[in-house]
């Protein structure tokens, strides 16, 4: 072919289908469906949710605190905990609505205790957490924590996955009420279910008491009885990603725990996964490990779990549900928010005390798109990397989560990370001005980052006069932020300068002018035309009452107003 045939579309074209027909071909000699084939490889780009109810009561607004990442990372202990809890007291940020005290990560001793459960660092926070959560409580504040969705924290602790119900356990009961679940070492659940000999039922110490073999089960989709012509034994099979499933019936005298024992042929190849739903709504995870050495004819193996029924009939549900690296990530973040709303209730109901809800907040990164899945999880979700203290780095995740705004909602909660307001010198007052600004426009989480012990005098009052306490316990941006309607705003103007436009309740409107150039600017609004957009539902008039956020001013009888902004600053008006 001449050099400069390559560069002519259609040379490609017929290349690239005469390529595809040999590729069909010899799939099809080797017994492979190319059409399913295709089907298979465009599922894993896929995210494929189940319809889950939203869970939101722990945060109806945006969750307000402060966490121990962005300034302290690893140098922490529980009296900096403490410290920090009582400045947040005396210097007025609690009163101001900042309630949640974040431990985040390298908490955790590098080992878990004798009972495998999750244990602080015995020396930096030897009196433990429950302890700690008791002190940060008497301040009028709330405990939170972190763990990672994978088999260590991005610090290399001891991390959750796999272990999501002793840990909520374990959190609950030391009365933690917010918890971060990061992303690092995890492991993508497999696509590929086990082959089933049988199920089994057993009650603690009477043995087994209900023997399932495949052929009592009733099948879905591709779900299908296959024998194993060297054994002559019979599995159920068909049950990986999202293709089939298989259910069994069982009767309870009573609310009990029971063991369900599952027979699975040995995986020679990979591990491989089954999820089992009890009554539609309880959830286990069973993983049966790939073999240390495959052989021929490897025979079976056994996977064990405690299962809950209830008094009556239950329906046993098998299945893979993974196609796509999207699917592992909700399917165990959905896991860890049911053990963690269990484990708030039943500890609640084992102490006798009042039950405290734990805020969740998924940390992902927006590596899954979690804002489409994230309210049947959690409360809060992660759109983006870490945010940094310069501003290239809060101007990038507030490009891209401003672009989110119709996922945020009471509940549920874009999430742009913590605050960098007071961290660090790289960002100036302005620059933390228009962060501030923009995250409370979004109706984001309002996590601070700073160490907020500055914020009070030697004598135990608050340092009025720090600039960045001022901007931090701002009522109304605060008020903003903690709308009751707990819409994000839109970008309604995207430029050098943008407009941003927040819905509030009581027919009212903020609007920001963020100036993201390097100069001063000014910026003519038109209140008319701001109220006249579908998704606000302030009155057309003629003129409007404009209050200024930062400088505190109120004009009265205003139609137009052309707002000056200083560069890498944000000016913010509630409009009535
Ligand atoms: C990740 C998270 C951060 C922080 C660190 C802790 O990077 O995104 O917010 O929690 O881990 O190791």
């Amino acid at each position: 072919m001449a050099k400069k045939d390559l560069l002519r579309p259609a040379v490609w074209a017929g290349a690239s289908a005469g390529a595809a027909a040999v590729l069909a071909k010899r799939m099809k000699e080797k017994g492979i469906c190319p059409f399913c084939e295709l089907k298979r490889i465009a599922g894993k780009l896929k995210l494929h949710t189940e319809p889950q109810h939203t869970v939101g009561s722990a945060a109806p607004t945006p969750p307000m605190g402060w966490s121990s990442w962005n300034l302290f990372e690893r140098n922490i202990s529980e009296d900096l905990i403490v410290e920090i809890a009582d400045a947040m007291e005396k210097s007025g940020l609690a009163a101001a609505g900042y309630r949640y005290v974040n431990i985040d990560d390298c908490w955790q001793s590098s080992e878990r205790d004798e009972n495998g459960r999750l244990q602080a660092d015995r020396a930096t926070f030897p009196h433990g957490i429950r302890a700690l959560a008791e002190q940060v409580n008497a301040r009028g504040l709330k405990l939170g924590i972190y763990s990672s969705n994978g088999t260590r924290t991005c610090e290399d602790y001891p991390a959750s996955l796999r272990h999501e119900a002793i840990d909520a356990d374990t959190f609950a009961a030391w009365g933690v009420e917010y918890f971060k679940y990061d992303f690092c070492h995890n492991k993508v659940i497999s696509e590929k279910a086990p082959l089933v000999s049988g199920v089994e039922l057993a009650r603690p110490g009477e043995g087994v008491y209900q023997s399932l073999i495949p052929a009592q089960a009733v099948l879905q989709g591709r779900a299908r009885l296959v024998k194993d012509e060297k054994s002559g034994r019979v599995y159920l099979a068909g049950l990986d990603a999202r293709q089939g499933s298989f259910s069994l019936n069982t009767e309870a005298k009573e609310n009990c725990k029971v063991t369900l024992t599952l027979t699975v042929k040995k995986p020679a190849d990979a591990e491989r996964f089954l999820r089992l739903t009890v009554n539609g709504k309880e959830e286990y995870h069973l993983y049966a490990p790939k073999m240390r050495a495959p052989v021929p004819d490897p025979g079976d193996r056994r996977m064990q779990t405690m299962i809950r029924l209830q008094q009556g009939m239950n329906t046993l549900v098998f299945d893979n549900p993974v196609a796509s690296r999207f699917d592992s990530a909700v399917l165990q973040y959905r896991l860890m928010g049911r053990e963690l709303r269990r484990a708030a209730r039943e500890t609640a109901e084992k102490e006798g005390t009042a039950e405290k809800p734990i805020v969740y907040s998924i940390c992902e990164w927006g590596f899954n798109r979690p804002w489409k899945w994230g309210r049947t999880a959690g409360n809060l979700w992660r759109t983006t990397g870490d945010i940094k203290p310069f501003w290239a780095s809060v101007l990038g995740i507030y490009e891209r989560n401003v672009l989110l705004w119709k996922y945020a909602g009471p509940g549920g909660w874009n999430d742009p990370d913590m605050l960098e307001v007071g961290v660090g010198s790289r960002l100036t007052e302005n620059e933390c001005r228009a962060h501030f600004s923009l995250w409370c426009m979004m109706a984001a989480p309002l996590i601070l980052g700073n160490d907020v012990r500055a914020f009070v005098k030697e004598d135990g009052t608050p340092d009025l006069d720090n600039k960045y306490l001022k901007m931090l316990t701002n009522e109304t941006m605060i008020a903003v932020d903690q709308d009751v309607l707990g819409q994000q705003c839109r970008r309604i103007k995207a430029g050098l300068q943008d407009i941003l436009v927040k819905p509030l309740s009581g027919a009212r409107a903020a609007v920001c002018v963020f100036n993201k150039a390097r100069k001063p600017a000014r910026v003519r609004l038109d209140f008319k035309e701001i109220a006249n957009l579908g998704f606000v539902s302030m009155p057309q008039k003629d003129s409007y009452e404009v209050r200024n956020v930062w400088n505190g001013g109120t004009h009265i009888g205003l139609s137009v107003l052309t707002a000056e902004c200083a560069p890498h600053c944000a000016e913010v008006f509630i409009i009535q």
